[in-house]
């Protein structure tokens, strides 16, 4: 068995979730997580930023001799994957394939939502997943950049993230989608909230 362990990278600390499944799915791997908590946001800044924050963090995960490298970020899997795999002679695994794999699994309407930074939504990255499965699949995608902050906040409950959440998610409230995929490792604090809205 190659003993090396598997590296895993988030802007923050939202990561953790995925570096949590791993462990349970597998659990006698060893993971080194990196969370950039002093650059995060990454949603917000240009490809080129964000592909340059990435390197950096890949080169450092090849540093502790890491045998491949899953990036736990929804923003870096959008718009790094390729450059990132073309830099590194490592495997590189992203998040958006197995969301939007999982997401067909589950609609019975074929009628899908999607949530993520602006970088994440603007890069179309989980929509042209989507269609390259399923090209008549419907989606709706919404950029939710508030949510981020309010989750680093700790503000994932009471009257200020529901008005933000009915703010954001009016479009897909009066639509017939039947799942949303949360695109953004902070999202899942928000679940609650964000399902009452829906
Ligand atoms: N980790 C980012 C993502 O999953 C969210 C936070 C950020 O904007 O950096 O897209």
């Amino acid at each position: 068995m190659d003993d090396r362990p598997i590296g895993v990278f988030d802007s923050g600390v939202g990561g953790l979730t995925v570096v949590n499944a791993l462990s349970i799915a597998l659990p006698n791997e060893s993971i080194c997580y990196v969370g950039d908590t002093a650059r995060v946001p990454y949603g917000n800044k240009s490809t080129q930023r964000i592909q340059q924050y990435s390197h950096e963090i890949a080169e450092w995960l090849m540093k502790k001799n890491c045998k491949m490298i899953v990036v736990a970020c929804n923003t870096v899997s959008s718009l790094a994957m390729d450059y990132l795999q073309s830099h590194f002679p490592l495997p590189v695994i992203g998040v958006i394939q197995p969301g939007v794999n999982y997401a067909i699994q589950i609609t019975k309407n074929n009628k899908l939502g999607v949530i993520g930074t602006q970088a994440t939504i603007q890069s179309n990255a989980y929509v042209k997943a989507l269609h390259a499965i399923m090209p008549n699949i419907n989606v709706i995608s919404k950029a939710c950049p508030l949510f981020v902050p309010l989750v680093e906040e700790g503000l994932v409950e009471g009257e200020i993230p529901l008005s933000i959440a009915d703010f954001y998610l009016k479009d897909i409230q009066s639509s017939d989608i039947d799942t949303v995929i949360l695109g953004c490792t902070h999202y899942p604090l928000l679940k609650r909230i964000i399902g009452a809205v829906l």
